[in-house]
Order: structure tokens, then C-alpha cells, then sequence
């Protein structure tokens, strides 16, 4: 019997075997069902090879990879603030709290403007699909119709998106024009996007997944926080938000409420199995203990943390935990939208982890020994880790897999003798324009 597959991709490929190992594979048929799976992995050997490659080209359903090309899992940013997107590389020598109510906020105000939002959120969409991102954890803003531009954005240019309304409600650190005006505000909107979300999701086979948003700790008051938890407990539904992302940050929970701010969000009900708590920089080994607990994961931004953090996250500490971790952009945190640009900042400030950075102090006290993380973890962040910490069934190149793929091509191709060799080239040294191909569920998205 010949199944016949709705695409075949037939090529060399990497995907991520575990948190320090990567698989390669020369060549193989790639075969996607029309859900838009992997159904069946066919390598040369195979006796089959021949004739469903014969079919596939005889149907036009065959894309053959160049010799420089490579398949890879699509991207999963755990962290975007969509609204953000035009402040990129903006005020990043500013302080948290005064980047925000400087930069952010006045910036965020203005989504109440559905033309703006919906030329800001086709543009960022299309950005992150073009730089290998398949799935995203967005932060949105306080307005719904906003959001369901961002999700109509991601519906039409094919990404799968994860989108909260932000919660905001705190008087006293959210400006007046830019808040919730109540903590039942913040929490009967949130319910809103949940059901508005769920009325787009019937014209569409790629899901759009609401999520509980509450902005971080200083933003919100005990109230809503509370409601949030009661949303995420009734609907099931992932949560979002920031947690010790910085000195000021941890601080405000520990002066306000006399625990750590993962405590209180924990208080609140917020830290489930299907958190993702954003940057964690100042987590402490009780909080990790806390979260591998009740299985919440980070959102490792380690751009953005450069900027914000205070600290670099211990990655391997993290992982030794057996806390689950991904990557995130933190768009405009942090100023680029490539997740290859953080999977290579991860591995440079677990380095400076290590090393540590104090010219002046002996090499034996400058750093902290057994944090340098490899490239190939920092591969596993941006793929499995993401899709483990949203329980999605993508991030690798196997079969039962979601098809959520880039194409990408070895440019610097001079060198390169072994698969490792080709595998740290492509982490290094790819950009935008060496992506040639991207999928999400099958669908070819560029
Ligand atoms: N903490 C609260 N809001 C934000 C935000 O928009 N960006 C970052 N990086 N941290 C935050
Ligand atoms: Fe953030």
C-alpha cells in the first residue's frame, strides 16, 4: 500500500535529542498528514524510500533541500511584549521602573488605536516567522480588541500564538492613563478575551491559546491577583507573567507583602504546570524547589536581562532542578527579535557566569564554577524546553511531532567537515536572510 503524504520534505537535519545533545541526520523524507504532522521519519535505507519519494514527486508534494540546507525545529519565544515591538533597542540604560513608566507605558497607551495595533502587530508577527519563531507567548495590552488583532495577525500569517490581556490594576505604580480601572476590571476582561478568543478560534485550525496575564507583582493588587488565579484554576488555561526578574522587582513583593514575589504568586494560585514566569535572574534554590513543585518553567531572556536582570540566570543550576526552561526575546526588553540572537547571548553570559567578571579579583573567586552552558543547550532552550513548558507536541524533527520547521541555509560553508562542525555554524551565524523556509502545522508560513 502507498500512503500519500499532503508535503514531503527530503534533506539534512538537526533536532535536539536532550538538554546537552543534538541529533543529525543526513538525509531523509520528512512527511507531513494533513494536520499537519510529522507522520513518518523514512530514512535511505528504508525500503520504502524510493517509492514514496517517486509518488511525492510524481504528486508535486516533494520540496528537495539543497546541499546547504538545513532543517530545523521552529523556534517557541516564551516571552514577547507584542505592543513593544516599535521601542525595540530603545532607553536600555534605563532602569526597570523608570523604562516603564518613561517608555513602555506611554507606548502601550496607544493600543486603543485598532489601526495602530493592527499595523504594528501584522509587522511583528510576520518579523518573528521570518526569523524561525513557529510558536509565541505574547504579552499583549489592556485592550481586547487590540488582542484580538495580535491573534488575528498571527491566525492570518500562520503563527501559533499564546496571547494575554495584561492585568494591570495597581494605582499606585500603573499611570492613570494606562490601567485597569479596577481589580473586577482586570478580571471580568480577562474572562472577555478568554471567550472572544475561543469565538475566533471556530474559523481557524491553528488554535490561538488565551492566557492569564497578570503584568508582575507591582502592578497588580491583591485582588486581582486573587481573580486571576480563580480564571486560571476555572478555564485550565496557561499563565504569564514576570517573576524575580530584578532587585527592584523582588524587592517590591518582599517590602509590600513580606514574601518573595514567587510566594505571592503562588499565594494567588498563578504558579500551576502551566505557568511560564518570565527571567527568574534573582530565583532563589527555595523558589526552584517551588517551581519544580508545582511545574512552573522560565522564560530565560537572556538579552534582556543584560539590561534589566541584575544578575544571569544559572541555566544549569536551573536545569539541575529539573525546572522546566525555554527561551524568550522579551521584545523591547531585550532589542532583537531572533531567538538565535539570545540562544547566542545564553551561552556568552553563562561564560561570563563562569568566568566571572571582576578583573581585579583572583581567577578561583572571579565566577561560578560549572555554568557554562553549550550551544547545544542553548538549542534545546529555544525548541523542547519551550515546547515542554507550553505542553506542546513540537520543538523537534521525529515523528508524532507538529511540523513546525525552518529551512535554513550554511552560508560560511568553507570549513565545515563534520555534522557538529555544520551545527555550530548554523547557531552562530545565521540571520533573517538565511531562512529560507519556515512551517507552523504544516503550513509553509514563509
Ligand atoms: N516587568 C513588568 N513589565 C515589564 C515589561 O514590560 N518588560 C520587562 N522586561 N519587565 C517588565
Ligand atoms: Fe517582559
Amino acid at each position: 500500500m502507498i500512503i500519500s503524504y499532503s508535503k514531503i520534505i527530503e534533506g539534512a537535519s538537526f533536532s535536539p535529542l536532550s538538554q546537552t545533545e543534538v541529533s543529525y541526520q543526513a538525509q531523509q523524507l520528512i512527511c507531513l498528514d494533513d494536520s499537519g504532522y510529522i507522520a513518518h521519519v523514512i530514512e535511505p535505507s528504508d525500503s520504502d524510500y524510493a517509492s514514496v519519494k517517486q509518488t511525492a514527486q510524481a504528486n508535486d508534494t516533494l520540496t528537495t533541500l539543497r546541499p546547504n540546507q538545513y532543517l530545523l525545529p521552529g523556534f517557541i519565544d516564551l516571552h514577547v511584549h507584542a505592543p513593544q515591538w516599535p521601542n525595540a533597542g530603545l532607553a536600555l540604560d534605563r532602569p526597570l521602573n523608570e523604562w516603564l513608566d518613561t517608555y513602555t507605558f506611554p507606548l502601550e497607551a496607544k493600543y486603543q488605536d485598532l489601526d495602530f495595533a493592527k499595523s504594528v502587530y501584522n509587522n511583528l508577527v510576520q518579523e518573528l516567522l521570518a526569523n524561525g519563531t513557529t510558536t509565541v507567548l505574547y504579552f499583549g495590552t489592556i485592550h481586547n480588541a487590540a488582542n484580538l488583532e495580535l491573534a488575528k495577525a498571527c491566525i492570518q500569517h500562520g503563527q501559533r500564538g499564546f496571547i494575554g490581556k495584561v492585568a494591570m490594576d495597581n494605582p499606585d505604580q500603573t499611570p492613570d492613563y494606562y490601567q485597569d480601572a479596577s481589580a473586577q476590571v482586570a478580571v471580568d476582561q480577562t474572562e472577555q478575551f478568554i471567550q472572544q478568543l475561543g469565538e475566533l478560534n471556530q474559523t481557524t485550525n491553528l488554535k490561538q491559546t488565551p492566557v492569564i496575564t497578570p503584568r508582575f507583582v507591582p502592578s497588580c493588587t491583591p485582588d486581582s491577583l486573587r481573580g486571576l488565579g480563580d480564571l486560571a484554576r476555572k478555564y485550565d488555561l496557561p499563565v504569564q507573567s514576570h517573576c524575580s526578574e530584578s532587585d527592584w522587582e523582588s524587592g517590591y513583593a518582599l517590602e509590600h507583602y513580606h514574601m518573595r514575589d514567587a510566594e505571592v504568586l503562588d499565594h494567588y494560585g498563578l504558579l500551576t504546570d502551566k505557568a511560564v514566569m518570565a527571567h527568574g535572574t534573582k530565583l532563589t534554590d527555595h523558589d526552584y524547589q517551588l517551581f519544580k513543585k508545582q511545574g512552573v518553567a522560565v522564560a530565560h531572556c537572556p538579552i534582556s536581562n543584560v539590561y534589566f536582570g541584575n544578575a544571569v540566570l544559572p541555566v544549569k543550576r536551573v536545569l539541575a532542578h529539573q525546572v522546566k526552561i525555554g527561551l524568550g526575546t522579551d521584545i523591547s526588553g531585550g532589542y532583537s527579535p531572533s531567538l538565535y540572537q539570545n540562544m547566542r547571548q545564553a551561552v556568552m553570559s553563562s561564560r561570563m557566569l563562569q568566568d566571572g567578571v571582576d578583573n581585579q579579583l583572583p581567577a578561583d573567586k572571579r565566577g561560578v564554577a560549572d555554568s557554562a552552558i553549550s550551544v547545544k543547550t542553548a538549542f534545546y532552550l529555544a525548541t523542547r524546553g519551550g515546547a515542554e513548558s507550553l505542553h506542546l507536541q513540537t520543538g523537534k524533527i521525529a515523528e508524532g511531532y507538529l511540523a513546525d520547521m525552518q529551512v535554513v541555509s550554511l552560508q560560511n560553508d568553507f570549513q565545515t567537515k563534520t555534522s557538529d562542525n555544520i551545527f555550530e555554524k548554523l547557531m552562530y551565524q545565521t540571520s533573517k536572510a538565511d531562512i529560507d523556509q519556515v512551517y507552523v502545522q504544516g503550513e509553509r508560513v514563509k
